[in-house]
């Protein structure tokens, strides 16, 4: 019995100290939820105030500039973008490239590196993906520097999450190898329809692949004959134009990412069928090849027509 009231007392005094503790605890939290909630609510003032940096937390992409673009585009069974096996080598090499709107810079580097480009540019709208770009160009020479020529192709994770592929060495690659890959390729932010001084550099390929939509979203049927005619005046006589144009069904998915999109959406007249009559008897492109019956193994919604022009 006496053993039992001592052990009442005790539990007495331990709860009596565990509340003390919780009431200690229930200060500190007490001050901490207040600072958290004065931050939460200058946060929800300043969005308010500025609709975009609301927009940027809930992961809005006006313009396709997806994170982890990759990541879903290519499809984890398969050792390469299978865009890259109906490209032809001497469209790329030796020759001075652009890739407009490149994202993180996957295909760009792989460009490169499988083709052996004199040189490539990647030019993209947004910085977080010119910055994720240029991470993935680090990670490429790094990965360069130390691969054995007969290592196999592995898999990891980007900055992004994408899947990174370190592609193996074979014949048609080792060319490229010989040089430094940041040497090669260079990327930068640009609005490609907005800011480009056209007497600054000429190109022997340019690439648009999956752009059209996005700048015929954001800009209109004008935005995309200014998108042409650059791209036309940038290469050189004899030079490749290789484009991946959305279908218009697609268009509809993503006619609400803006106001901008809305309103342009309903004025196009311009439509994704056209663009081959555009480039060839308005804009001046001599000749066209449709590369799209030898793609294969594309991912479920990325099975798109791919052409490249002459001029
Ligand atoms: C859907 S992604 C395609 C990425 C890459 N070309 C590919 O197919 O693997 C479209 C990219 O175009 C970029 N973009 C859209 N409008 C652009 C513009 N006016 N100038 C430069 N980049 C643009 C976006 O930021 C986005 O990264």
């Amino acid at each position: 019995m006496g053993q039992d009231k001592d052990q009442k007392k005790k539990n007495k005094k331990r709860n009596r100290s565990s509340e003390n503790e919780k009431s200690i605890e229930k200060v500190v939290v007490t001050k901490e939820e207040k600072v958290v909630t004065q931050q939460k609510q200058k946060q929800q003032q300043g969005n308010c105030n500025n609709p975009s940096k609301k927009k940027k937390s809930q992961e809005f992409f006006p313009f396709g500039n997806y994170r982890n673009y990759y990541g879903y585009r290519i499809s984890h069974d398969t050792d390469e973008d299978p865009r890259l096996k109906v490209l032809k080598k001497e469209w790329f090499q030796g020759k001075d490239c652009l890739d407009i709107g490149c994202n993180s810079g996957i295909m760009t580097i792989h460009i490169a590196k499988k083709f052996g480009c004199r040189s490539i540019l990647g030019v993209d709208i947004d910085s977080s993906r010119i910055e994720d770009a240029h991470w993935h160009l680090r990670k490429f020479v790094r990965m360069q520097s130390s691969a054995k020529p007969t290592e196999k192709k592995s898999s990891s994770e980007g900055a992004d999450g994408s899947k990174e592929q370190s592609i193996s060495h074979s014949n048609a690659e080792t060319k490229s190898e010989t040089k430094d890959l940041s040497q090669i390729v260079s990327f930068q932010k640009e609005n490609f329809v907005q800011t480009r001084n056209l007497d600054e550099n000429s190109y022997d390929t340019i690439l648009c692949l999956s752009v059209t939509k996005w700048v015929h979203l954001n800009w209109g049927d004008d935005g995309l004959i200014t998108l042409f005619s650059k791209i036309w005046r940038l290469l050189n006589p004899g030079g490749i134009f290789v484009m991946e144009p959305q279908p218009w069904k697609s268009y509809e998915n993503n006619r609400r990412v803006s106001e901008t999109t809305a309103m342009n959406y309903r004025s196009i007249v311009l439509r994704p069928e056209h663009f081959q009559e555009i480039l060839l008897d308005k804009i001046g492109f001599r000749t066209v090849e449709d590369l799209t019956s030898s793609l294969s193994g594309a991912s479920k919604g990325f099975d798109r027509q791919i052409l490249a022009f002459q001029k």
